[in-house]
């Protein structure tokens, strides 16, 4: 029985980035690669949950045995992740755009010889934030914090504004190559304290993270 500790739960997972549309064919985007993201759905479900993985645009395969919803804006995937609930546990990797042009172009912006355009930008929704702090949240809540400096003050601020169970920071400083590379270095924040992990594989830390979050569930289960 300990080896599908998650059986007969329901996890969601968001993973990979969002692209918002600056026009038909350009759009905003970051580095997120999805393979933190997918590598936490894939383990959730090796413990026996039940895995819903809204994800990105990403270039990677989609885990077996998950359930994959593709979106492509932050406020599709705020939708998807909503329609998935409810569930025992949320897992929120996708590095979310903070910003979305607030007009997208109908037609492709032309070089028109009057200068460069503006892009106006608009706040996007956190989806973290939304569903750690709604009527419908899971029991067991994680964010992930990609941080270039200051990685633990700001994970701890995150942990409160976001109605979060544990904040997993890890350091995407250039020159870590965590962004897209196959390797992380994390660090577990909790309102018990703070752990370091060593580095490790993308699949180990979330092979190691989902026994955390079972573990988390089933003292939340307890009480
Ligand atoms: O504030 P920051 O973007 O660093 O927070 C990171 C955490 O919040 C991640 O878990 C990320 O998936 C989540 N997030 C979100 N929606 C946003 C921004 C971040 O779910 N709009």
């Amino acid at each position: 029985p300990a080896a599908k500790p998650l059986a007969g739960s329901h996890a969601v997972v968001t993973s990979g980035p969002t692209h918002e549309p600056i026009d038909p064919v350009r759009y905003i985007a970051n580095r997120s690669s999805g393979r933190q993201g997918h590598a936490v759905a894939a383990a959730l479900s090796e413990l026996g949950a039940r895995v819903t993985l809204v994800s990105g645009p990403v270039s990677i395969a989609d885990p077996q045995g998950v359930e994959v919803r593709r979106v492509e804006t932050a406020r599709q995937m705020l939708e998807a992740v909503e329609a998935a609930l409810p569930a025992d546990i949320a897992v929120f990797v996708a590095a979310v755009a903070d910003w979305r042009v607030t007009q997208e172009a109908e037609a492709k912006i032309k070089k028109a010889g009057e200068g460069a355009p503006v892009l106006t930008l608009a706040e996007n929704p956190d989806i973290l934030a939304t569903i750690g702090h709604g009527a419908n949240r899971p029991a067991v809540v994680v964010g992930f914090a990609a941080e270039t400096n200051d990685l633990m003050a700001n994970a701890l601020k995150k942990l409160e504004k976001k109605g979060a169970d544990m904040i997993v920071a890890n350091d995407v400083s250039v020159g870590t190559g965590v962004m897209g590379g196959g390797s992380n270095t994390v660090h577990l924040l909790t309102r018990e304290g703070v752990e370091d992990w060593p580095v490790m594989t993308k699949d180990e830390v979330a092979r190691k993270l989902a026994e955390r979050f079972a573990i988390m569930l089933a003292e939340k289960a307890g009480r």
